[in-house]
């Protein structure tokens, strides 16, 4: 059930989803050649915390750590650790901060020191992506607009978008109803209310789309190594357009 926010309970978002924005600007600022993934995660947790915020995914269906950061080919749920970020990666840090009783997402890919032409336009479309899908987006707006646009745009560019991870509701709870596939037909699906809180979070892939899961149980990974990019904001729908919480 699409659960539909009180203006009361959109101004409580507010401030986690603030949190996660300058989190993500936060980290990406610590992104250079040499540091390690799990490096970010513990200035990401400190930043939450300092701001009187809980990282939402520590602890998640017993996830170990405070971000995801997914580097490469790593698609999404990268758990954080040893491995050292060199020149020519891209790393995508996705994170949610809880307070005032709401969660907020979202989603950067960053560059790490210089990178190739086709990983920089990858970082580029997948963020086009998003605001396609935002163009227009209005209450009433059929849900499945949303993918068939950042399906649409991906895949003119020559990429593809994935199909086992979704964006998805927010609210008192990280993942509500609806799922925002990144994939559909124009024109089909629930028509949108005023006032749903939505995290719209394009993944794409600069190869084929399949992938497969490691043996951590988390880690999403192309199964051709193509590199993946990861762009995410939580958004209200207003019955004139959007309007962004994290940015
Ligand atoms: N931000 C992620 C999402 O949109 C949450 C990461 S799931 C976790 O689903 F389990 F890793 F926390
Ligand atoms: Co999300």
């Amino acid at each position: 059930m699409i659960v539909v926010k009180t203006e009361q309970e959109i101004d409580a978002m507010r401030e986690p989803c603030a949190i996660v924005r300058d989190t993500l600007a936060f980290v990406g600022s610590k992104v250079r050649p040499g540091i390690t993934t799990a490096e970010l995660d513990a200035y990401a947790e400190e930043y939450i915390r300092s701001r009187g915020a809980l990282p939402s995914c520590l602890g998640y269906c017993g996830y170990p750590a405070s971000v995801c950061a997914s580097v490469n080919e790593e698609i999404v749920h990268g758990i954080p650790g040893e491995r050292i970020l060199r020149a020519g990666d891209i790393v995508s840090i996705d994170l949610c901060a809880y307070k005032n009783g709401f969660h907020g997402d979202g989603a950067r890919t960053f560059a790490v020191g210089e990178i190739d032409e086709n990983k920089r336009k990858l970082i580029r479309v997948t963020e086009e992506c998003f605001f396609r899908a935002i163009e227009g987006l209005r209450a009433g707006t059929p849900l499945y607009d949303i993918g068939a646009k950042v399906q649409a745009h991906a895949e003119a560019n020559g990429f593809s978008v994935v199909r086992e991870y979704v964006g998805h509701g927010i609210g008192r709870e990280m993942h509500e109803d609806p799922s925002v596939p990144n994939f559909g037909k124009r024109g089909t699906g629930v028509r949108l209310k005023a006032n749903t809180v939505l995290c719209i979070e394009p993944m794409v892939v600069a190869g084929k789309r399949d992938l497969r899961v490691l043996d951590d149980g988390w880690t999403a990974v192309t199964k051709d190594g193509s590199p993946a990019a990861h762009y995410e904001n939580t958004v209200v729908i207003r019955e004139d357009g959007v309007e962004i919480l994290t940015l």
